[in-house]
């Protein structure tokens, strides 16, 4: 049971991303949040191209002009609503997505997840 939000809204700027850890079955799993609104959505922060983490310093990630995430290390491009890997080489594959929701100002696991 995780009874403890992983980051505040205000955190993560709109359109912007934000790390957090999160208690995935007993394994702090780093995650990328990327805010839309008041909509975040969540995947591991793991590319699937080499398993690199996406950011090129701690929480600071690109996202290109037509508005896709771009891991760091080689280029790979990831559309933001389901984590789909779109250019790169990784094409094709997608981010694991975690499921995340917004209450009380702040971004929480979904119970169950
Ligand atoms: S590890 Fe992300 S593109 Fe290679």
């Amino acid at each position: 049971m995780n009874t403890s939000a992983l980051i505040s809204l205000d955190r993560i700027v709109d359109g912007g991303f934000a790390v957090a850890g999160a208690d995935l079955d007993g394994d702090i799993e780093p995650l990328v949040l990327y805010r839309d609104g008041d909509d975040v959505r969540a995947w591991i922060n793991v590319c699937p191209h080499a398993g690199r983490q996406l950011d090129w310093a701690p929480g600071q990630f690109l996202k290109s002009k037509d508005g896709l995430l771009v891991c760091a290390a080689h280029g790979a491009t990831f559309e933001l609503q389901g984590g789909e890997c779109v250019g790169g080489p990784c094409r094709g594959e997608s981010l694991r997505a975690v499921e995340v929701e917004v209450r009380d100002g702040a971004v929480w696991l979904k119970p169950g997840s």
